[in-house]
């Protein structure tokens, strides 16, 4: 038999619950030889420790367990040497020999590791976004490892939400692309291959919308905002073949999505034809219990009916299915199906026929941040920065003279990585004061620290529960400023390396204040008062809330959390060697009390004025404007981009029809560089309250200094479609509206009519 099949091919042939025939008789097979307990061992996913738990329970006896058939996957383990001995433990010990699933979570790089989620979304390249998987893929199975807890695809609109960091933003169409391009980047087109892992969708469903913007919190929505608004990009990496999804931990309709029957079975199985496995996440089957649904056998008991096949950690599987079975509270159908899913996932791994297919010791020296890797992620890193401002086009920066590199971001080797990288080593990056001496050697570069992240010593001391990433300085802040504004004096220019660390974004990081805390913006204010020009190399894990630094005259280059190259990647584009080109996929707010705003809200019946000046009884704020202080889609370049000549095929289509959009882009400015060609759609009249506007398309294009190009972007029929108050996926006919250009807020438009 021929195991390496496209998983496409693997997956005709699998159809879970369709006619026995279709099944794999592999695995038919070694389901009949299988005991209860044996079936229920599978659904048994555990970790030893070694990596980050991001529960309070840590497995114990995890070695006998394997060895008595009662544990189908691991994760937390690394290394071929680990790995192989724990999977001989399965191979050799157990009475039936099967293999383990070995998961972690690879979510931005393994070893080599590149920009946070919401940073590469920025980059709105959907290639590189395919390639940064790829590698992380290729990374990780040499590590060991076949199957990873990502791509997180979660839409978020609320940037408190610390794990905004963690997706590719708030929006539905943008979040699709991106979740593909990171199955297909993970999957490959045969997952048997070596180099190829299994990807996790997660978080099933609706985690991005927690309540209030703290994590783990309810969330309550109605059907029609979550198909038209949230779903989308789970189901766009459900069709590109993902051969796992993970539930969250949140309520969906007041169930658990761990236990919710709805969302596991109707939606993903019978709806969308997902024939994959679902695993829990981490304890997330336990804490149905906290979330009052009843005891450990009554929620393991829902949780396998709904449609859960696999539990992370908590064992209220493992210990508990055999007594639901006896009484007749589950069958014996429910625990083979579940079972059926984790081991047809392992016959599509290649693990029945190889069962070390990973586990080739020479492979971590070869493929683990090899210099090409390092090279990708700096390439990945220069296109995820988004230049919010540009003060008297002070960027990029002429490689000499005396420059002031201050902030307490710019020396510290601890803050690249971002959150949630939990295989790669900090030690390894590169820090922004190596990156400016490596690319600016001809300039004079000095560094004063100049602030704290924060003096806030509570505030640190949470931050710091996973490591410390907020180091408080021994001198006192006022020493510290002062060293800063002297050397910026003496100094052409100041670049400030400004923001969060990386553990205030990310798990259990939500903040109620987004702004950039008041030990850096003392520096900032004390730094520009000097005089002296000004840059900010801004690094967050969200959208901030900046009005005043945005408002001073100083420029903005928002970096996210880069990865290991970071220094160096900052200093590519901070000097001119790359010329930015990100732009964002969350809105930034002007303040907290806006959230949530998003680019694709309703106007509702008493629209704000155009101008944006308040007026009563109108839908607008006393204290605020409506607008943002930058749009979703929003980032500037070195050089300047024209857009003219918007045409449409047509003014009027027939249901089934699409429409093509052309248009003229010119770089206008006085450098090569890319923009990102935005397309934005109202449904003017339709059965339910339309979006102001939706993304329906976008092109990244390169433009040389005085070139100008046509664009060509073609909506189909289903781009004109949305979910009615049926949750019917229809089109309606009446008038369209298209805006076409550099962000959300595009004004060139055309209409045309669908009859
Ligand atoms: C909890 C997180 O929510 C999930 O994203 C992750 O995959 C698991 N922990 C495992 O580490």
């Amino acid at each position: 038999m021929n195991y390496r099949k496209s998983l496409f091919a693997i997956l005709a042939l699998v159809v879970g619950s369709a006619s026995a025939q279709q099944r794999i008789p592999e695995v038919e097979q070694l389901l009949q030889k299988m005991t209860i307990e044996e079936k229920i061992g599978q659904l048994n996913l555990l970790t030893p420790g070694g990596g980050v738990a991001t529960g309070e329970v840590v497995s114990e006896n995890v070695g006998t367990k394997i060895k008595s058939g009662q544990v189908g996957g691991l994760f937390g383990v690394t290394g071929p040497d680990r790995v192989r001995k724990a999977q001989e433990i399965a191979v050799k010990e157990s009475r039936l020999g099967i293999p383990l699933l070995i998961g972690s979570d690879v979510i931005h790089g393994y070893k080599t590791t590149y920009p946070i989620p919401l940073g590469l979304s920025s980059s709105w390249d959907m290639g590189l976004v395919e390639q940064a998987a790829q590698m992380a893929a290729r990374e990780a199975t040499a590590d060991g490892i076949n199957w990873n807890f990502s791509p997180m695809v979660d839409i978020a609109r609320d940037p408190r939400w610390g794990r905004i960091s963690e997706g590719a933003g708030e929006d539905p169409y943008l979040g699709s692309k991106v979740a593909e391009a990171m199955v297909k980047g993970y999957q490959g087109d045969d997952l048997a291959a070596a180099h190829t892992m299994l990807a996790c969708v997660k978080h099933f469903a609706l985690y991005g919308a927690a309540e209030a913007g703290r994590d783990y919190h309810s969330v309550d929505m109605s059907r029609i905002k979550m198909f038209n608004q949230y779903m989308q990009p789970y189901k766009a990496a459900i069709d590109a073949g993902a051969a796992s999804v993970m539930s969250s931990f949140n309520d969906v309709d007041g169930v658990p999505a761990t236990g919710n029957k709805w969302l596991l079975t109707d939606v993903l199985r019978d709806q969308w034809g997902f024939k994959g496995f679902v695993v829990s996440d981490y304890t997330s089957l336990n804490e149905m219990i906290p979330h009052g649904l009843g005891d450990l056998q009554a929620v393991s008991a829902l949780a396998l009916k709904a449609g859960l096949d696999m539990d992370m950690v908590g064992e209220g599987f493992l210990t508990t299915l055999k007594k639901s079975l006896e009484e007749e509270k589950v069958t014996e159908e429910d625990i083979t199906n579940a079972c059926r899913r984790v081991l047809e996932a392992k016959y599509v791994s290649g693990l029945f026929d190889d069962p070390y297919k990973y586990l080739d010791s020479k492979r971590p020296e070869k493929d683990i941040l090899t210099e090409n890797n390092r090279a990708l992620s700096r390439k990945l890193a220069t296109r995820s920065f988004v230049l919010l401002k540009n003060h008297n086009n002070l960027l990029p920066l002429k490689k000499n003279g005396k420059i002031a590199l201050v902030g307490p971001l710019a020396d510290s080797r601890e803050n690249m990585l971002g959150t949630w990288a939990p295989t790669g080593d900090f030690n390894l990056a590169v820090t922004i004061l190596e990156g400016f001496n490596n690319v600016a050697s001809g300039a004079t570069i000095e560094h004063a620290k100049g602030a704290n992240i924060s003096d806030d010593v509570a505030f640190a001391k949470n931050v710091n529960s996973l490591g410390e990433r907020i180091l408080i300085d021994e001198r006192s802040p006022e020493t510290m400023l002062q060293e800063a504004v002297d050397l910026a004096k003496n100094s052409d220019v100041v670049v400030a390396v400004v923001g969060e660390a990386t553990e205030m974004s990310g798990e259990s990081s939500s903040r109620t204040d987004i702004s950039i805390p008041e030990s850096q913006k003392k520096l900032i204010r004390a730094l520009v008062a000097t005089g002296k020009p000004v840059a900010l190399v801004l690094m967050s894990g969200r959208p901030l809330t900046i009005p005043e630094e945005f408002d001073m005259p100083v420029s903005i280059l928002q970096v996210w959390h880069p990865g290991v190259e970071a220094g160096n990647a900052i200093a590519d584009v901070v000097f001119g060697d790359y010329n930015p080109s990100g732009k964002l996929t969350a809105t930034w707010p002007v303040n907290v009390g806006q959230i949530p705003v998003y680019h694709s809200a309703k106007v509702t019946g008493r629209p704000a004025t155009e101008s944006g000046e308040f007026q009563k009884f109108r839908s607008n704020y006393l204290d605020a404007p409506n607008a943002p202080l930058l749009p979703f889609g929003y980032g500037l370049s070195y050089t300047t981009f024209d857009y003219s000549n918007l045409k449409l095929n047509t003014r009027e289509i027939s249901q089934g029809e699409g429409i093509t959009v052309k248009v003229t882009v010119a770089n206008t400015g006085d450098y090569d560089g890319e923009e990102v060609v935005q397309l934005y759609l109202r449904d003017v009249v339709r059965s339910i309250t339309p979006p102001k506007r939706q993304l329906k398309g976008f092109q990244k294009i390169m433009l040389k200094k005085g070139e100008s190009k046509e664009v060509t972007i073609t909506l189909s029929p289903d781009d004109l479609k949305f979910y009615n108050a049926q949750l019917e996926f229809v089109s309606e006919p009446g008038d369209f509206e298209i805006f076409v250009g550099t962000n959300s807020d595009a004004e060139l438009s055309e209409k045309f009519t669908l009859k």
